[in-house]
């Protein structure tokens, strides 16, 4: 089976699948450095373009299910029953945490009492008042959702990899922007 014999996502999805992955990624590594950082200014600036990324990716995130809500998929590539219900067991899961990771943080900043002001120009509601005994119990939730969304985009990208090189079904190449 060739990658030609599937059709392709449309550049929309394309362009929001890589822009969302980018953005994961670079927030999750710099949530992980920034959170040992001692207080510090750079510390603080790292906090703020976490937050103004977090906040961005909530957005795109609503942006992405309502194209993935409104827009037929390419059809699902040959593959036995179980591998298609856990990927889209692991899709699902995926579109959760998308939205949960970035609410549980913005909670957490809420119940600290840190106004959140996007990219220093728009100020963000809080819907949690403030609250520290809350914070705290809040926290440990944003990073453990983060690390559960981590694992799931690990199991994701070997799956694709798998497709793409051992099963040759041209599952990679109609997500990639760049495609003869
Ligand atoms: C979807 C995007 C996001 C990802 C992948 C992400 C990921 C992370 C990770 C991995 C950490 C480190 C957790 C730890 O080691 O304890 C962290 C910390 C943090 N995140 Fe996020 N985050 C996101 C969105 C947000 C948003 C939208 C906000 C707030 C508006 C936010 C606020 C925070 C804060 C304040 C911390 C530091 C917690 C502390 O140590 O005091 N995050 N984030």
């Amino acid at each position: 089976m060739t990658s030609s014999s599937h059709s392709r996502y449309s550049g929309t999805a394309i362009a929001l699948h890589w822009i969302l992955a980018l953005a994961l990624t670079v927030s999750f590594c710099v949530g992980l450095y920034m959170a040992d950082l001692p207080l510090s200014p750079q510390r603080l600036k790292l906090f703020n373009w976490h937050k103004w990324a977090g906040t961005t990716i909530l957005a795109l995130s609503m942006l992405r299910l309502l194209w993935r809500l409104t827009h037929r998929l390419p059809p699902d590539l040959p593959m036995p029953a179980w591998q298609a219900r856990l990927a889209h067991l692991t899709h699902l899961a995926m579109y959760g945490l998308f939205f949960a990771v970035p609410l549980v943080g913005w909670a957490y900043t809420s119940a600290t009492g840190f106004p959140l002001v996007w990219f220093g120009v728009l100020p963000l509601p809080d819907f949690v008042a403030p609250n520290e005994a809350l914070a705290e119990a809040i926290k440990p939730w944003h990073g453990a959702l983060a690390w559960a969304l981590a694992t799931l985009v690990v199991l994701h990208v070997a799956a694709a990899i798998k497709h793409q090189f051992i099963d040759r079904d041209g599952a990679l190449s109609r997500i990639t922007p760049f495609h003869p």
